[in-house]
């Protein structure tokens, strides 16, 4: 008995100190087209802001990769990442970088609406197809795009509309997303309000595997034709692509990004995890790699490098490329504060772009290993 009292007092204190107020569901009522994988209605986590910050917005895109086939899919559509059938009511921000509701660790957001927007259609907000698609007997669903147009309008409706800072961003697929569809949320608000991107990686980059075959071009043609994308990514960069037959690259973060004329921010390591593994196809972790292996992955970091090129053209935008092995980091304390590159965290990086402090507004790391801050929380 006296055990679990000190645990509930000690799960009190920890909430109390380290946890930040949670999100609470929000499902999308009569969500029409704007569907799951499986037909089920989308949604989002929603923490209401306080004082300076109710008329200010954070909205994140959840991350968690692509399905590439409709096989794929249709396994998807049985999950959390394609089905809101099994959300939790409540979602807690546990530390949460730039979610945080700590105004110690958070000062510049942490009395802002927070709204985390739940990923189901695995294809990063892009799809529609109009008809339900039939895999092995059932019903699947393409509709990313509705469903983001369908979130947005309810976060209008819970007080957005009177928004005057918004930010986008989001992790991963969430992190794609966010450069996918800057420009086009940007179009749904009044021009005096203030609008910025934050992308977390979410730049993958059209980069050759070990051996030598550009695969991950191969899996985002995929998603992009499968779900019809076309009409969900930025318009100006399928003008663009139209002529050579090549608008799946406006699915790439690399090809797309000269378009996005909104401000953006992106933070991304060179060296991330998730691109060594899937891009690079790598399994083992630097240093720890066999010779060859480390070869491929100074390949991989010089095409990154080379990749990353168009986030430095424009003075509108700002950057934090990291060479930490990591993969995402806005939402986690530690990477999101105590990662410095040039002396800088991302999160005062970010913060001297959005608010055009003194300080760097655009750092990039030497390359690995040069992580003398990167803590090892892979
Ligand atoms: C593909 O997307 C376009 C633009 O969003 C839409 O007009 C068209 O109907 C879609 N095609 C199918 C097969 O659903
Ligand atoms: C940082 O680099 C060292 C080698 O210098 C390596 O042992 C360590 O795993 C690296 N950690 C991270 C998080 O990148």
């Amino acid at each position: 008995m006296s055990v679990l009292v000190f645990s509930l007092a000690l799960s009190f204190l920890v909430y109390n100190t380290e946890c930040s107020r949670e999100g609470k569901l929000v499902l999308i009522e009569n969500p029409g087209e704007a569907v799951c994988l499986d037909g089920s209605p989308p949604g989002y986590y929603f923490r209401k802001g306080f004082g300076s910050g109710v008329n200010s917005w954070v909205v994140h895109l959840q991350g968690g990769a692509w399905c590439y086939n409709k096989k794929d899919c249709l396994a998807r559509s049985r999950s959390y990442l394609g089905s809101s059938r099994d959300w939790p009511q409540i979602m807690i921000f546990n530390n949460a970088g730039m979610f945080s509701d700590s105004k110690e660790k958070n000062p510049d957001f942490y009395n802002w609406n927070m709204a985390q927007v739940q990923y189901c259609d695995g294809a990063s907000f892009a799809g529609y197809v109009e008809k339900p698609v039939k895999v092995h007997g059932t019903d699947i669903y393409f509709r990313g795009f509705k469903i983001l147009q369908a979130i947005i309008q309810s976060l209008m409706s819970k007080g957005m509309k009177n928004a005057q800072e918004f930010i986008l961003t989001g992790c991963s697929a969430g992190g794609l997303a966010t450069y996918l569809h800057a420009d086009y949320i940007r179009s749904l608000f009044p021009p005096s309000v203030k609008y910025r991107a934050i992308s977390d990686a979410g730049y993958f980059i059209d980069a050759p595997n070990k051996h030598g075959f550009k695969y991950m071009r191969y899996l985002f043609k995929n998603v992009f034709y499968l779900q019809n994308c076309s009409g969900g990514v930025d318009q100006d960069c399928i003008a663009a692509y139209e002529s050579t037959h090549e608008t799946w690259k406006c699915f790439m973060a690399q090809y797309t990004y000269r378009y996005i004329s909104s401000p953006i921010f992106t933070l991304n390591s060179m060296n991330d995890i998730w691109q060594l593994k899937n891009i690079l196809g790598i399994k083992c972790l630097p240093p720890k790699c066999t010779e060859s292996d480390m070869k491929h992955f100074y390949n991989f970091v010089e095409n990154f490098n080379k990749a990353s090129e168009p986030i430095f053209s424009l003075a509108k935008d700002g950057a934090f490329l990291d060479s930490c092995l990591i993969h995402c980091q806005a939402l986690i304390s530690i990477p999101w504060r105590n990662f410095f590159v040039k002396g800088q965290s991302a999160s005062t990086t970010f913060s001297n772009w959005y608010f055009n402090r003194d300080g760097s507004k655009s750092v990039k790391d030497c390359k690995y290993p040069c992580n003398k801050s990167c803590k090892s929380i892979v």
